[in-house]
């Protein structure tokens, strides 16, 4: 997994590298800072083991998959600003409002957010401009207050307050949910599959995105500092809303763990063309960093 991951980070990383290339300003430095930083580009690895499942080639989906770390990045940025979660360290190094200050650190990460949509939109992308236009709306509608925005608002607004388990699984499906829901259903757009598939495919994202922040959840509490690259035990520090806080130890693994049966479930009849897919979705749960 760890090989697979590095392979997919460093072609990714490569088309930033040179994408950015092309560009000239203050922000691209703090940018490149923030999106080619050693992140694990899980959520790239899931666009392309999604696309064996329905036989895309891979170089059809980089350009979405460099919006998507880009987006990711982003949120990134602003979660580790004081205003949100107040954390000094990202992917092992300090964050980047500590490196380049909260004015920079803000800006940079609305320059990702709009980068993303530039990647998509570039006139070198070859996919035709229908494909384009709807990728493009589904990923405004999962960053935006719908998605990312919306999911990180609830999560500060629930910080110190007595939650549901759905209220609490709308915010992370929000917050999480709703990128991963965008890898999937990007390629279902590329690879032409029906309106019905396509919303197939995004509730599974839905819930591989749940699975990926319970995961998270669990890291904060029981992973190493070293390995994760962030600081650890913040979240009940920070009085955060989780299912983990919620539940217990106990119901919360138990809960993931089903959860991860159900998606297994649901890529049953893809056979072998899902075993990257499912491989990565098991990873996801045992995952160390
Ligand atoms: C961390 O995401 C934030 C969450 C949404 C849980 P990742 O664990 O994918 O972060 P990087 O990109 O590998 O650093
Ligand atoms: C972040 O969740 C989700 C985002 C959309 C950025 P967390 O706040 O738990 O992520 P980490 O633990 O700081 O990476
Ligand atoms: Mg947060
Ligand atoms: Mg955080
Ligand atoms: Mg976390």
């Amino acid at each position: 997994m760890k090989k697979k991951l590095s392979r997919n980070a460093k072609k990714i990383d490569q088309f930033l590298i040179k994408f950015l290339k092309r560009q000239k300003s203050l922000l691209v430095e703090p940018m490149k800072y923030g999106v080619i930083s050693g992140g694990k580009k899980i959520r790239s690895t899931i666009i392309y083991d999604t696309g064996k499942i329905f036989n895309v080639e891979e170089k059809k989906l980089l350009n979405i998959c460099a919006a998507v770390e880009c987006i990711h990045s982003y949120s990134l940025i602003h979660d580790d600003l004081p205003c949100m979660d107040d954390d000094i360290i990202r992917r092992g190094k300090p964050s980047a409002h500590i490196k380049f200050g909260e004015a920079s650190a803000v800006l940079a990460g609305n320059c990702l957010l709009t980068l993303a949509f530039e990647i998509i939109a570039d006139k070198k992308y070859l996919i035709n401009s229908s494909m384009k236009n709807e990728i493009i709306r589904s990923l405004a509608k999962c960053s935006g207050h719908t998605g990312i925005a919306g999911g990180q608002e609830l999560d500060l607004k629930f910080e110190n307050k007595k939650k549901n388990i759905n209220q609490v699984i709308d915010m992370q499906i929000k917050k999480t949910g709703k990128l991963f829901s965008f890898c999937l259903y990007a390629v279902g757009v590329i690879a032409k599959r029906s309106n019905k598939e396509k919303f197939f495919l995004s509730s599974l994202g839905d819930e591989i995105g749940l699975l990926f922040q319970l995961a998270d959840d669990f890291l904060d509490k029981k992973g190493s500092k070293k390995l994760i690259g962030k600081p650890v035990k913040k979240d009940s520090k920070k009085g955060k809303s989780t299912l983990l806080s919620l539940m217990g130890e106990k119901k919360a693994y138990s809960y993931a763990y089903n959860l991860k049966k159900k998606i297994l479930r649901k890529l049953e009849n893809h056979g072998k063309k899902a075993n990257e897919l499912i491989n990565t979705i098991e990873f996801i749960l045992e995952r160390q960093f």
